[in-house]
């Protein structure tokens, strides 16, 4: 069985080279044999992910993640490792072998439903709703609305858009009848309880029903418009789940990345119409949000693929509060953020109703061509609410906007973008740059800087490698040095002497790969080892040890020599300590400074 399931896991994997796969993900620059580019794992303003082709691994120096292409799309997702195997099959073209499912669907109560119980569910409803959306008269009433909304044949595919039946046991109903795990369902809140008896009702009734997906294509929630003109409300959206975090996520963005990434630009718009319209009318790097304001986590999201954002909004009263808004959220991130608004050219109410007018293509095109700069439109304001006004008014309206610019982190971002916003600013108001440098408050601490930036975003510091560690490395960056460590250096390295079980799993397989005969390289290390942590030092090992020696047979070497006659000498002052009873023994754990990498 496990046999069966490594030579699957080979097989994905060889079929997914890892430059492509993180490529999908974050933007990479070539950069002699590797690949760099922003790490997404931590709040990583210079690229500092290396991809490793000839290796098939990715590390950042920063923060320590990396492994394989499987620990990559993992961590990206958060999935679980079947998961992230069949994201990588489905993506190569490979059929699995179907698993049966867990226990935790059968026994519900127990564990209730796991995350790819979810997927599963939310998958299997937006099927049906799309049956339903096809039925002869069940969809009638969505056909009609879908063809009043000018949505092409296209797009309803694209975007597999379905509907809800006018009726409050069509799903339960179909659930029950095909005898599938209801806690799944209800999990997604595709289901309801009655407390009554404790059967089900459906979650969703007589609506147009919008699958909305995560990059990777898999159905994770719904939004729903009404079709009654008499419901309440106009759109109800999925409850939050294990898979569905609304704030972090954008309607669309799986079929818009591709070209988000090609393009640099992404246009983020306010509802799911538009989103569709948009893309129907052939701009197809446009995502919604969920009806929600832009928060920090669609920035994170949106920057690993591109370098400017357009918030494509209604009215200007829309533009505006999204601009204060968008202010905080993007103000610390290295994309420009450009405001577009439709009323300064059209009457037309949003995007959609634009676009059904003839040319409306032409004058979206000019809206977005023109959309204005972020910190240009804050200070187009500040230029209107300062005119006119008395020195005195004047004087505080300019220096509100200079403390809320440093409140959402100002003082935390590079000299030249802060010198080049005074700049700005210094025109708009007609005043000297000086004096609005000067003018620029202090600022608080820079854990006071509000919502700007990325709350989870504490700098990580990834611990030098000790010598055992180092040598490690040597090892499996250079394999044949195996041959050269005698009895007592391996016995200084044996697995049974590492206290963090992850350090133990690494040397274990590393041992176990040498007595098999397989060779110490990262591979086949890699290879023998399940879990991510371990997966992940093994290859900062390798790393680190990669970049000290640039990649010289020689220099590992010396390495390797250095590290296990220190570790020896270490050793045989361990057991003089332990003898002597004196706890005063100097115990060096670095070979010597290690050039920063
Ligand atoms: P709109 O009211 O502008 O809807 O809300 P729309 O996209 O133009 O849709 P139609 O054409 O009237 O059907 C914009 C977005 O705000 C969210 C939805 O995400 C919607 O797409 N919204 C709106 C809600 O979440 N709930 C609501 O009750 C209304
Ligand atoms: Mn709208």
């Amino acid at each position: 069985m496990r046999q069966a399931g490594q030579e699957e896991k080979e097989r994905v994997r060889d079929a997914s080279d890892i430059v492509r796969v993180v490529g999908e993900h974050v933007s990479l620059k070539a950069k002699g044999r590797e690949f760099m580019g922003l790490c997404p794992f931590h709040d990583d303003h210079d690229p500092s992910m290396h991809v490793v082709p000839s290796k098939q691994i990715f590390h950042c120096f920063v923060c320590g993640a990396g492994g394989d292409v499987f620990a990559f799309v993992q961590r990206f997702h958060h999935l679980e490792f079947r998961e992230a195997l069949e994201y990588l099959a489905q993506r190569a073209n490979i059929t699995l072998v179907p698993r049966t499912r867990g226990s935790a669907v059968e026994s519900p109560a127990e564990a209730g439903p796991t995350r790819a119980d979810l997927v599963w569910a939310s998958g299997v409803a937006a099927s049906f709703f799309q049956a339903i959306l096809r039925h002869e008269s069940h969809g009638r009433v969505a056909r009609e609305a879908i063809a009043a909304r000018g949505i092409s044949p296209e797009m309803v595919e694209a975007f597999a858009l379905g509907a809800s039946p006018d009726r409050w046991d069509g799903l339960a109903a179909t659930v029950r009848s095909k005898g599938l795990p209801t806690a799944a369902f209800v999990g997604a809140g595709l289901l309801r309880p009655r407390e009554s008896d404790g059967s089900h009702y459906d979650g969703f009734r007589n609506r147009l029903m919008f699958p909305i997906h995560d990059q990777l294509g898999r159905v994770i929630a719904f939004g729903a418009r009404k079709l009654n003109p008499e419901d309440e409300p106009k759109y109800l959206n999925s409850p939050e789940s294990a898979i569905f975090e609304k704030s972090g996520t954008l309607y669309g963005l799986q079929l818009a990345a591709r070209a988000i990434q090609s393009e640099r630009v992404a246009v983020v718009t306010e509802g799911y119409t538009d989103t569709i319209a948009c893309h129907q009318a052939g701009l197809s790097n446009v995502v919604a949000t969920l009806g929600t304001a832009l928060t920090s986590r669609h920035a994170r999201v949106l920057r690993r693929l591109c370098d400017t954002v357009i918030l494509l909004f209604d009215g200007d009263q829309a533009g505006m509060r999204a601009a204060d808004r968008a202010v905080e959220v993007f103000f610390a991130e290295d994309l420009d953020v450009r405001i577009a608004t439709l009323s300064s050219a059209t009457d037309a109410k949003d995007p959609d109703e634009l676009l059904k007018r003839p040319g409306g293509v032409e004058v979206l095109r000019r809206v977005l061509a023109s959309a204005r700069d972020l910190l240009e439109f804050r200070c187009a304001r500040l230029a209107e609410r300062v005119e006119g006004a008395g020195p005195a008014v004047a004087s505080r309206r300019i220096g509100e906007e200079l403390e809320r610019l440093v409140e959402i982190g100002f003082n935390r971002l590079p000299m030249l973008r802060r010198r080049l916003i005074t700049r700005r600013i210094a025109e708009v108001v007609g005043l000297d740059e000086a004096t609005v440098w000067k003018s620029i408050p202090a600022g608080r601490s820079a854990a006071g800087g509000g919502t700007a930036g990325n709350a989870d975003a504490s700098a990580p510091v990834v611990a030098m490698p000790s010598a055992r560690e180092l040598a490690l490395g040597c090892l499996l960056a250079f394999p044949d040095l195996w041959t050269t460590l005698t009895d007592r250096h391996r016995e200084a390295l044996d697995p049974a002497t590492w206290e963090q079980p992850e350090q133990r799993a690494v040397v274990e397989a590393l041992f176990d790969a040498a007595s098999a005969g397989a060779g110490v390289e990262l591979e086949a290390v890699r290879a023998r080892l399940d879990d991510p942590g371990s997966q992940a030092l093994a290859t900062g090992w390798y790393m680190r040890v990669v970049a000290m020696t640039e990649g010289s047979a020689q220099r590992g070497a010396e390495c390797l020599r250095d590290c296990v006659s220190r570790l020896v000498e270490e050793g045989s002052a361990d057991v003089v300590r332990d003898r002597r009873s004196t706890g005063s023994v100097n115990r060096r754990s670095l070979p010597r400074p290690i050039r920063a990498v």
